[in-house]
């Protein structure tokens, strides 16, 4: 029986030190002489580690006795005569030798990051004494942004309520966030903002000194594991005050400074803002007649003396549209409002944009803007909570569709590998990632256990886009699944997840349509909720056709792409087919790759779809005399909520495409009338 504490995640109890009992004598002396916030909690971190993992206690060393050896490498070389070689930033090698395991790190973050390697690296029994490991983050930006309110509440979050807040105060148990600066160290992540982009309320006066002392107390945690706090701001702060927040009026700059001074004698190293403006009803720059390069402007240079930056959110789009008004394409507004305006925004403003035109959606084109931005800072935002992709009932492994992001050619390279987006990041042109959090004070942290993959992929994924999903499904399944005594589930729980997106694609929205989805909540289906509303998100389905016209005969919105990609979306021969509907208003009856048309592709996708739930769920019973019976009951249960929503998924598309055609599935398997 496979013992798991959800809680503890990616480190579990690994089994006795027998594992290790080649490098045992190492392990038992850790050994770092350097002093520093990060370094010396690096240390702590690997005490730790070894000791609840691999119950490795340690002991006091006599002079000759191996070691494993923690430093910045600037400082071993120096100190111990090592030529090591300095990695990029944050970055890490670590080199064993007769004598000794040396973790050395390019600087305080990356001998963390070097340790948490380390530690990984035993529990998947990949470590390899002798052979040198060195890596380094591809970008600097690896942030978690919480979208949780003042009340307690999350929104979009299915992991229970806030880790930070309750009841309109800064409220938290300090080890737990110790534990989940951790979680996130583990994987990479650098920055968090605590609060959600929607600031309203009492929230505003996050900022304030009401707030700020308890807010320095969580930097204080954060600190130690290299992640920099954030905080969301209302752009629309100084207006009770001074009576205007027009980022032109020098009384408002001078607003912004007075609060930035007072935030960095609280917190010194606080990262910077995260804003939200002109999105969604929060106020922004549109207001006052500016545009967002000035109103990025007015908080970049408040924050500029204390080398903080703004995270600059691209969600900006009409959100009152009118349904009968064909003109408009939402999809086109984070490109409409942003693409003029490169080479306008500060040094110290990067831009935030989603990875998709639209809003997270199950599947959507990658947003055009990548690539396009020459002259301007920017990170990419993912959603790890899943607000329309099952909300932690559904499973769905996301790194499977971030992977096809990370693929994705922009056209914007000379060939199809350094115009991707994981070549973009590696070059750096993409700063970075950022992502929508999806924990709270749930006892697992994500509500449904098997989504704590998503935050570990997600941070794995921000640390080297190259790394593929099944290579993340293998490492966690295996960190948090460990094999006991030959009795290996973890690969039957890779191929779970592995196939958990695909599925969930089959039963959802088709063909990249979009928000079929119940207004508000956005889960289950609604093939229509979103389509007289203000929102303009349309799929305008008749009974002939389905689907947007983007192509220059239409909204032109392809025209947004590089040349190479405005001509293979333009095309419905060439467009990918899980993006047919988002790009091409196609009839019922259009004949797809596979032979088949459109609209039995539908019936086929969501007959497929909920029968692998089904296959998934029996999969998941057949784990029983596996596994501890606490995991194994409450993802059963969440399997068995899914498999009802998938259910529903399958017989409100097909019943709704059967009344509009008035043609059965050719199989004559039922659906409903
Ligand atoms: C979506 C989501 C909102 C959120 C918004 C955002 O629209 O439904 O809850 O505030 O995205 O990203 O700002």
């Amino acid at each position: 029986m496979i013992k798991v504490t959800e809680y503890d995640c990616w480190f579990q109890k690994y089994g006795s030190a027998e594992d290790t009992k080649d490098i045992a004598a190492f392990l038992e002396h850790v050994i770092c002489e350097e002093k520093g916030i990060i370094i010396e909690n690096a240390a702590k971190e690997l005490r730790f580690t070894l000791s609840f993992c691999f119950g490795i206690v340690q002991k006091s060393r006599n002079a000759g006795e191996k070691q494993i050896l923690l430093g910045t490498i600037g400082y071993l070389n120096a100190s111990y005569g090592f030529s090591l070689p300095k990695p990029k930033k944050e970055g890490f090698v670590i080199r064993s030798t007769d004598s000794k395991i040396i973790i050395g790190g390019a600087d305080e973050p990356g001998v963390l990051y070097g340790v948490y390697t380390f530690v990984r690296l035993l529990a998947l029994k990949r470590f390899v004494f002798g052979a040198d490991v060195a890596d380094a983050p591809v970008s600097q930006v690896r942030m978690i942004n919480h979208w949780d309110n003042l009340d307690g509440s999350v929104e979009r979050g299915y992991a229970g309520r806030s880790l930070f807040f309750n009841d309109n105060r800064i409220e938290f148990d300090s080890n737990r966030i110790r534990d989940y600066a951790r979680l996130l160290s583990s994987v990479g992540i650098n920055r968090i903002s605590i609060n959600n982009v929607n600031v309203r309320g009492m929230a505003k006066e996050l900022i304030t000194e009401k707030f700020l002392p308890k807010i320095a107390e969580l930097a204080d945690i954060f600190r130690p594991f290299g992640i920099r706090l954030m905080l969301s701001v209302n752009f629309g702060a100084p207006q009770p005050e001074i009576g205007t927040a027009d980022p032109l009026d020098e009384r408002v700059l001078a607003w912004w400074k007075d609060r930035a001074d007072s935030i960095y004698r609280y917190i010194p190293d606080l990262a910077g803002f995260l804003v939200k403006a002109d999105s969604e009803y929060e106020t922004g720059p549109f207001r006052y007649g500016r545009n967002h390069a000035e109103g990025a402007h007015i908080l970049a240079k408040a924050l500029a003396p204390h080398n903080g930056e703004v995270i600059w959110r691209c969600f900006v789009y009409n959100c009152v549209q009118d349904w009968r008004d064909t003109t408009i394409d939402r999809a086109r507004a984070a490109f409409d409002n942003f693409k003029p305006l490169d080479g306008q925004f500060d040094d110290n403003v990067i831009l935030q944009i989603k990875h998709g035109p639209y809003d997270f959606q199950v599947r959507e084109p990658v947003s055009p803007l990548f690539g396009a931005l020459e002259k301007t800072r920017y990170v990419m935002e993912l959603q790890i909570t899943q607000e329309y992709t099952g909300q932690q009932i559904d499973l769905c492994f996301l790194p499977w569709m971030w992977g096809d992001v990370m693929r994705f050619d922009t056209g914007y390279g000379t060939n199809a590998d350094n115009g991707a987006i994981r070549s973009l990041l590696a070059c750096g042109r993409i700063e970075g990632l950022a992502a929508v959090g999806n924990t709270g004070l749930a006892a697992n942290w994500t509500g449904h256990t098997l989504a704590q993959a998503n935050l570990f992929g997600y941070g794995r994924l921000a640390w080297n886009p190259a790394l593929s999903p099944g290579e993340i499904a293998d490492e966690w399944s295996r960190l948090t699944f460990p094999d006991n005594g030959g009795q290996s589930i973890a690969g039957n729980i890779t191929k779970i997840l592995l196939n958990s997106y695909p599925t969930y694609q089959k039963y959802n929205a088709p063909f990249g349509v979009c928000f079929m989805v119940e207004c508000g909540h956005h889960y289950g289906p609604n093939v229509e909720g979103y389509e007289f509303s203000k929102w303009g998100t349309y799929h305008r389905a008749d009974n002939k056709a389905i689907g947007i016209d983007r192509t220059p005969a239409g909204t032109g919105y392809t025209e947004q792409y590089a040349p190479k990609n405005a001509a293979i979306f333009a095309n419905p021969e060439t467009c990918p087919e899980e993006l047919l509907l988002f790009f091409h208003r196609t009839p019922y009856d259009y004949v797809m790759k596979n032979g088949k048309t459109l609209l039995q592709n539908i019936y086929d996708t969501h007959f497929e779809g909920y029968d692998e739930v089904r296959i998934m769920l029996d999969t998941w019973r057949g784990l029983q005399e596996l596994l501890d019976g606490a995991v194994f009951e409450s993802v059963k249960e969440r399997m068995e909520r899914q498999l009802e929503n998938a259910r529903q998924w399958r017989d409100v598309i097909n019943t709704y495409f059967l009344r509009r055609t008035g043609i059965g599935d050719e199989k004559g398997r039922k659906i409903y009338r």
